[in-house]
């Protein structure tokens, strides 16, 4: 960026206006007006010679993104908690600061985890093709059963933020509460959230519900496959809104075909979009939605506004408000 020129920025999506606005009044931005991610390519050659790039999780930020940008790029705003999309070492080494977007979105993604707990069990969106398949045809004593959610046990996989806030709407519902993660957390919040620490077979083997919070990680990446899928109930139902590799897909679909566990309920897939061919998608005992958890205005305006912060900070040196700290 030469002396009092605009900083020059992509910005790799049309993201809602309380991002957005503050980005154009202040930068030289070429916004990828596409439905679509831009092509790779098409992005590599956008991104050329930006001083910032506010990047969604859609976007492949590695060595090749970063030679390609150029050696005057000085940000990375993710539009997402998550960072899994970045190689956050390699931008380190080149000194190119990374941004993301955590809490804001805390409460809105537990509130889909638990609308997904909810749906698998009382089986809504079964219950809905049903009836716009005109089956309905009676009230039946055994139609669509499922267990019950309050006074069940949620075994919650990964105790940061959104996990903690996913214990704070099954107390309401009087549920008995597991928790696992790397470390335990301090006794005072587990015991302001009623949750009980258990190693991970222990809390799959007594959970009736499963809910994923982790980050993904070499050491989380299927975390979720056929040997821990045998160590849940036969009635269980997992519930995934982390990311999709956390979870060994083919297994899942084993463990629902063949009763090892009851049900899935699926925010996050592993590819994203999950292909129309993969087993999961046929299955009517898993429940797949759009990788949708953090879609609400409210809360895509705050993060699209904590972006945008992270990425003008950056563009003119100054720290970033919610920087990735390389691990
Ligand atoms: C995130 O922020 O990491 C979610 O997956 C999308 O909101």
């Amino acid at each position: 960026m030469s002396d009092g020129a605009r900083p020059r920025v992509f910005v790799s999506r049309r993201i809602p206006d309380e991002g957005l606005d503050p980005v154009l009044a202040a930068c030289d931005a070429d916004v990828w007006d596409g439905e679509l991610p831009p092509p790779r390519d098409e992005l590599l050659r956008r991104i050329a010679g930006c001083d910032g790039v506010l990047a969604l999780l859609t976007d492949r930020v590695d060595d090749e993104f970063l030679d390609a940008a150029g050696p005057q790029l000085k940000v990375v705003a993710n539009f997402a908690v998550g960072f899994d999309n970045i190689d956050v070492a390699a931008c380190a080494r080149r000194g190119v600061a990374v941004g993301n977007t955590p809490g804001v979105l805390t409460e809105t993604t537990a509130d889909l985890a638990f609308a997904l707990l909810m749906a698998a069990a009382r089986r809504v969106a079964e219950g809905s093709r049903y009836v716009r398949d005109g089956k309905w045809k009676t009230w039946g004593p055994l139609l669509l059963l499922g267990p019950d959610v309050h006074g069940s046990t949620l075994g919650i996989v990964g105790f940061g933020r959104i996990g903690q806030a996913m214990a704070k709407r099954a107390q309401g519902f009087g549920m008995r509460i597991l928790y696992h993660d790397v470390q335990e957390v301090p006794e005072d919040v587990a015991a302001s959230l009623g949750a009980t620490y258990l190693p991970l077979e222990k809390l799959l083997a007594d959970s009736d519900f499963v809910s994923l919070h982790v980050n993904l990680s070499p050491v989380t990446r299927h975390l979720i496959n056929a040997e821990s899928l045998a160590w849940m109930k036969p009635t269980a139902v997992l519930i995934n809104t982390s990311r999709g590799p956390v979870v060994d897909q083919a297994a899942l679909a084993a463990a629902l075909t063949d009763g090892t566990i009851w049900a899935a309920a699926l925010d996050v897939t592993d590819p994203e979009p999950i292909p129309m061919d993969d087993p999961l998608v046929g299955l009517d005992n898993c429940l797949i939605v759009p990788h949708i958890a953090s879609a609400s205005r409210a809360t895509r305006g705050k993060m699209a506004a904590m972006a945008a912060a992270n990425l003008l900070a950056g563009v003119r040196d100054e720290p970033l408000p919610t920087p990735v700290v390389p691990g």
